[in-house]
């Protein structure tokens, strides 16, 4: 198959940026997209040219270090699946196939397809872990959680943190991520005794480098472990909760 692709070059945060036109010629429908832009490396490199710089690491879908923008949609045509499991034979031979950078105010370009996620990092700073000192792991057996609400928590702690919720909302907004977390925390019986504090911390870190959400839903259109858009009313659910119950969790 023959590609062009339209690939954003960004030489680092403080450089302006534009696209570049690439043509791969032996493209196979099979590959993924990460694989057609290392065939694409193996080339630039071989002309003795800048590779294009992009994350990744298990291209398996479980790490959530893939993301990549792909004709204007948060990784790519597949709804719900990361970069790293997009592949080749989404587009037609001869296709015109642009790629960027995730797109978001929070997410500042480090070089060509790389961002800086860590506006995430500092939201599960703030709230998004259990501060607890819980000794060491006891048997999963020994937590009196029902079936049911361990179900429930790791539907939320699937949440692969890829920051792709971020860059489809409009607003930049992270409240699918946010209310991951708060489900999934506040469900297991050691997150329970921080659940307004942890409420409270998310929410004011949210409000430092995030958009507010107008329940677009693109979040969860992209998201590759389709988190549920319960957990972005949540968010809302949970600091009115801690507001009224005031310093107690
Ligand atoms: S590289 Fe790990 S999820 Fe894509």
């Amino acid at each position: 198959m023959r590609l062009t692709l339209q690939i954003w070059r960004q030489a680092d945060t403080a450089a302006s940026g534009g696209y570049e036109d690439y043509v791969v010629e032996d493209a196979t429908p099979e590959m993924s997209l990460l694989e057609l832009l290392d065939r694409l490396n193996d080339s630039l490199v071989a002309a003795g040219r800048d590779p294009i710089a992009f994350d990744s690491d298990c291209r398996e879908g479980v790490c959530g270090s893939c993301g990549i923008t792909v004709d204007g949609r948060p990784h790519g045509p597949l709804p719900n699946t990361p970069s790293c499991r997009q592949h080749v034979r989404s587009f037609t031979d001869g296709a015109r196939v642009r790629m960027e950078p995730f797109r978001s105010a929070a997410y500042p370009v480090v070089r060509d397809l790389v961002v800086d996620r860590s506006a995430l990092d500092r939201l599960i700073e703030a709230g998004g872990h259990i501060a607890v000192d819980a000794g060491t792991a006891a048997d999963a057996d020994a937590e009196p959680l029902p079936h049911d609400d361990a179900e429930y928590a790791l539907d939320f702690a699937a949440c692969i943190g890829c920051g792709a919720c971020v860059a489809a909302c409009p607003n930049g907004a992270a409240h699918l991520y946010a209310g991951a977390k708060l489900l999934h925390l506040g469900t297991v019986t050691r997150g329970k005794q921080e659940r307004s504090r942890r409420a409270r911390n998310l929410a004011g870190q949210m409000e430092e480098e995030f958009g507010p959400c107008s329940s677009y839903g693109e979040c969860a259109a992209v998201c590759p472990e389709s988190i549920p858009l319960t957990a972005v009313a949540a968010v809302n659910r949970e600091v009115v909760r801690a507001r009224l119950r005031g310093p107690k969790n």
